[in-house]
């Protein structure tokens, strides 16, 4: 085992009262030689004030495209145990969800082949395992995928379908309007293809959240958001609602005020909602759920072309289906052709490592709306003041 070495820098991050990478790294640097030269390679980028990785260099398991990523290091003579530092993504369960016997599995595998290091969860969503050699990545998809119990599969990486991911929804909140572990599930299944051989001009990314609380944060992490609603009315429990007045909460203050359309009233005794107007925000119910419940008729708003900061600034999705119905176990169908008009457009259209939504802005929601066979309505206008007449092509427009 290579000698600990000393890393000045380095310690400073596992000072103040946060969680440390650092003192995560050391504690795994015991064991394991990679993770001690991980953490020599690290001070020395911060001594240099350069990173010490290089990119390229494709490596993968036999069939697939996509799952591990590469990394090497450009001074493998220092660090000799990072030479290779390669990062396995597997597929998580809908939801996060394992058995310890489950997670067990996968730790021996690692300890046996890897650094011991992994990440519960990466952004992407899946179990992410850090840091192994080129000549154990088959071996590590042999073993992970052919468990007794709970066998594994790789999830994405470059340029394909990143593993879909959702919010544990009906398994354990209240607040589900959708099945979101079965919608995951579904769409992971259906389009294994996509997610194994990278085939697109660059990554995309589905989402999940069965309510508009969005606690997978869809709307600014994935191209497609699908997030739960209801089309009905807001069930109002009146008398619940008198409750919470006498008890001294803040109606007004609290929620009629921050309503985002302000189509909420009360006149000291009732609660109105001009339904027509509401936006589906979730703040009322969230503030109030002993006295407010979502409607009854409930599915999906899909949104598009969210992503983080590259060629573009960071950009929220935008909607583009208002509403569509997704009951358990129906296939999905709309939902699958609905991905598939709009990927067939962006592979058509899209420039390398243009995502999406980026797409769209290039050429125009007008162009993308034909492109998937969708007719323009309002609920897609974003800025309503801003210019709401850009989705008229110009022999469309009447002049005096
Ligand atoms: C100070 C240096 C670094 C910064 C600022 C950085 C930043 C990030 C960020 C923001 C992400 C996305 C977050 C996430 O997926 O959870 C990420 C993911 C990742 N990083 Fe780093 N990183 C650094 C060093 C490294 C090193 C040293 C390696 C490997 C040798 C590495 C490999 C990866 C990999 C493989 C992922 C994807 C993980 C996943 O699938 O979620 N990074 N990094
Ligand atoms: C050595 C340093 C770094 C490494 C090895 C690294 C690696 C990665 C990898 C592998 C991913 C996942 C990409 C994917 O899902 O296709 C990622 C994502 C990301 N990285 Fe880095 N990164 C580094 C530094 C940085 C830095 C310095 C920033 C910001 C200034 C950054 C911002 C991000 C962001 C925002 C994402 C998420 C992108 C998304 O989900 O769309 N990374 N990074
Ligand atoms: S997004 Fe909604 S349904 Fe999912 S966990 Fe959050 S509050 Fe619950
Ligand atoms: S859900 Fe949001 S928009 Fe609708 S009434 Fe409640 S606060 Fe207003």
């Amino acid at each position: 085992m290579t000698e600990a070495k000393k890393t000045p820098l380095l310690d400073e991050l596992e000072k103040g009262p946060w969680p440390s990478f650092v003192k995560e790294i050391k504690r795994a640097a015991a064991n394991s030689p990679s993770a001690q030269d991980l953490l020599g390679q690290l001070e020395l980028s911060y001594v240099d004030k350069k990173a010490h990785w290089k990119h390229g260099g494709l490596v993968g398991v036999m069939g697939y495209g996509g799952g591990v990523i590469g990394r090497y290091s450009d001074v493998p003579e220092q660090f000799p145990n990072v030479e290779h530092f390669h990062t396995v993504r597997i597929n998580q369960p809908s939801g996060w969800f394992y058995t310890t016997k489950a997670l067990r599995q996968v730790c021996d595998v690692w300890e046996k082949y890897g650094s011991g290091l992994t990440n519960l969860h990466g952004s992407t969503g899946d179990l992410v395992l850090l840091g192994t050699k080129t000549e154990h990545i088959q071996t590590i998809f042999d073993e992970i995928s052919n468990f007794e119990e709970h066998p594994m599969d790789l999830g994405g990486s470059g340029s394909n379908l990143r593993t879909p991911s959702c919010c544990a929804g009906p398994a354990r909140c209240e607040f589900a309007l959708i099945d979101t572990l079965d919608i995951c599930h579904d769409l992971t299944n259906e389009f294994q293809d996509y997610l194994h051989r990278p085939m697109w001009p660059y990554k995309s990314k589905i989402k999940i959240s069965g309510c508009p609380n969005d606690c997978v944060a869809s709307i600014a992490r994935s191209d497609f958001s699908i997030q739960g609603t209801w089309r009905d009315d807001i069930k109002i429990d009146q008398e619940a609602v008198r409750a919470y007045v006498a008890e001294g909460f803040d109606i007004e203050g609290l929620v009629i005020s921050k309503c985002p359309t302000k189509c909420m009233s009360f006149d000291g005794n009732e609660l109105t909602i001009d339904n027509a107007n509401c936006t589906r925000c979730m703040h009322c119910i969230n503030k109030m759920c002993k006295a407010l419940r979502p409607g009854d008729d409930r599915g999906a708003t899909i949104l598009v072309g969210g992503k983080a900061p590259i060629l573009q600034g960071a950009m929220m999705g935008w909607v583009i289906v208002p509403f569509m119905k997704l009951e358990p176990g129906s296939g999905y169908q709309e939902l699958k052709d609905f991905l598939e008009d709009c990927w067939a457009w962006w592979d058509e259209h899209g420039k390398t490592r243009e995502r999406i939504g980026e797409l769209i802005l290039r050429l125009d929601m007008r162009n993308f709306l034909r492109g998937i066979g969708r007719e323009p309505i309002p609920q897609m206008v974003v800025a309503p003041r801003a210019n709401p007449f850009f989705f008229w092509w110009p022999e469309e427009v009447e002049q005096d």
